[in-house]
Order: structure tokens, then sequence, then C-alpha cells
């Protein structure tokens, strides 16, 4: 049956394979795997994405919920330092296929890319699997949302090869259900953020996108349960979120007073040579600010992307070191890069 439009929708699905002819001898014919091979071939689709990361311009913890979360305000914005990913439907599969540049990810449904395909099934009681290939770029650990930026890109994947039942209000609201960092990526790309992070604004991108920013991160990562239970309330800035907002919206950047993260000082305490190598990074006088993104243990260097020359010393080669620049997404697409550096390879 024709969809209204005219358009077969891609969601749709016969319930039941069509039946296979029987011989007069009652054999089957010959070609029947080939029928069936054909006709799944024709309902296969892929889709190629950027799966962006991001970044926290300022951080500000709330409080600690009885539940063992805490609430944030938080300005987030999507940035261009991103994974590669690829998606088909697997029409007649029993289960989802990822599989990863990195093999220390674990594939099964550990992984929030699965998460995110069993949370779409169950929320849309589509039945369809699919077979997900995904390039690393994005380090872990890192507080950039890397997962939850591949998990965002998952839901969004899987809705369109499906013919777009859901809004993007329904992928926002039902990515709060298996992480806190994923519905941010459902903003236009700048969002003020509060709860648990999953309650997002939208807000007008407040700084120039092209400004240029260098991340660096120690090969340590820090896990982010640890770093919240580790936060000793009394030691937060007193700044009021919204004021912070006003400031940098103000400043059309982020200057250092601006650049508040209470969770600094438990990943400070967990890892003392995050705070040195932040104030190195100050003290080059290369950035209009220096600041720690998410739960660490990235540090984001604003205002410029040249690469200090003491990040040359022997303490710091296995650093992960990239551009990155602000990016934001169209009503209805995806994010894609800035093009404004060359991706690593
Ligand atoms: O929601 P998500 O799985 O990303 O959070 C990982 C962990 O980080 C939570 O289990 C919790 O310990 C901590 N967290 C928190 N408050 C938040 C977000 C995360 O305490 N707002």
């Amino acid at each position: 049956m024709l969809h209204r439009s005219g358009r077969q929708p891609s969601n749709v699905f016969p319930t039941r394979r069509p039946a296979h002819h029987q011989l007069a001898n009652g054999a089957r014919p010959a070609k029947r795997r080939s029928y069936v091979a054909v006709y799944a071939a024709s309902r296969t689709n892929s889709i190629k994405l950027f799966s962006p990361s991001k970044i926290n311009l300022f951080l500000r913890v709330v409080r600690r919920r009885e539940d063992g979360y805490h609430d944030l305000a938080s300005l987030f914005h999507v940035i261009d330092l991103g994974d590669e990913m690829e998606f088909s439907t697997s029409p007649y599969a029993t289960s989802d296929t990822l599989s990863c540049s990195d093999p220390t990810i674990p594939s099964d449904d550990s992984n929030l890319v699965i998460k995110a395909l069993n949370l779409y099934r169950r929320k849309t009681l589509q039945t369809m699997y699919f077979n997900v290939q995904l390039n690393k770029r994005v380090p872990h650990g890192a507080g950039l949302g890397g997962g939850s930026g591949n998990a965002a890109t998952t839901l969004y994947a899987a809705n369109r090869l499906l013919g777009s039942p859901a809004s993007n209000e329904d992928l926002l609201e039902w990515s709060g259900e298996i992480g806190s960092d994923i519905s941010v990526f459902f903003s236009n790309g700048a969002a003020y953020c509060t709860g648990r992070g999953e309650v997002v604004e939208d807000v007008a991108t407040p700084v120039p996108l092209d400004t240029p920013m260098l991340l660096v991160k120690p090969p340590v990562g820090l896990s982010t349960p640890k770093i919240f239970k580790s936060l000793d309330l009394a030691r937060r800035s007193t700044a009021d979120p919204r004021g912070l907002l006003a400031e940098i919206a103000t400043a059309k950047g982020v200057d250092q007073a601006a650049a508040v993260n209470d969770l600094e000082q438990p990943a400070f305490d967990n890892l003392p040579e995050l705070a040195a190598l932040k104030q190195r990074l100050i003290d080059t006088g290369n950035f209009r600010s220096v600041f720690m993104t998410g739960s660490g243990s990235t540090i984001v260097c604003y205002g410029s992307d040249s690469v200090p020359a003491f990040l040359k010393e022997e303490q710091y080669k296995d650093l992960f070191i990239s551009p990155a620049r602000l990016i934001t997404r169209k009503e209805g697409g995806w994010y894609t890069h800035s093009g404004l550096w060359a991706e690593q390879q």
C-alpha cells in the first residue's frame, strides 16, 4: 500500500515473509534462497554520519540528589572532534552488530550504541536490527561525551533509516533514560542544561563558532562516578550559572573568570598532574581561558589552537592533543565537521 504522499514509507515492512512456491512434485524451487536475499538487499539502507562530542563552557554542580546523581547547571556546546559512524538496516537479523576500530571498547549491550538501538525499538515498537561501524577518534574518560555522542547519533540514524517516525523531541526525551549527556546532542548545538544534564534549553550560540580551541588530555582518563563522588560541596564556586551565561554572551567569548567547572576540584585531587598541566597552559599566555570539560580529564584551551612548545617535553609525549571548533546543526539535520582544521587520521 502506498503512503498518502505517494511514497512508500521506509518503516513499513511486511510482517510475514512471502510464501514460497511449491513445485507440482512438492519440491521447493532451486532459487528460493536467492529470492529472499535479493528481497532483503533491496530493503537494506545505509547512512554515514559524523558523531560529534561536547565540551562544557562552564559547569556548576547545584546539589547532590538522593538518587546519587547531581543537579547541574551547565553551558554545553557540541564540538567537531568526532567519530565516524556507518549504519545499515539488517532485515531478518535477530540482533544488532557493532564493530569498532578500538578493540578495547565493548561491542555488547553494555555499549551505549546498542543501548540506544534497544531503547529506540522499545519506544517505537520497530523490529528492525542494524549493523553499525564505529571509527573512534574521541578518547574516553575524557569529559567529551564521546560515547554519549555515539548514542545520540545512533538514535538519529535509526530514526532516519526507518523514515523518521519519531520527532526530535521524542529522541531528546528518550535519550535521558540511558545517560545524562546524550540529550544535549538533540539541541541545536548550544544548550543550557540542568537536572542531571538531560533538561535541555536551546540557547543561541553565545560565542563565535570559529573561535579556535585546543584540546589536551593526559593518557589517564577519569571515571565520572568517582569524580562526582569525591566532589567536596563546600569547595564549589558560588557563581550564579545564569550570570555566567550572561557574562559569556556579553563578552562574546569565555574569559578565565567565567570558565568555572566545579568538577575541577575532585579531578585535580585525584590527578594532581592535571592541575599542573592546566596551570602551565594558562602560563603560556596563548589562550583566552583554560578549563577542564565535564568530569575530565580533557583540558580545553580556548582562543587558539597552536600547540605550546612545552608540550614537546618527554613527560607529555603521550598526551592526546587536537584542535576543535564549536558546531551547531540545522533543524532536522545532523552535525558535520566544521572543516576549519584537518581531522587526524
Ligand atoms: O548518566 P551517566 O551514566 O552519564 O552518569 C554516569 C555517572 O556519573 C552516574 O552514575 C553518577 O554517578 C554520575 N553523575 C552524577 N550526576 C550527574 C551525571 C552523572 O552524579 N548529573
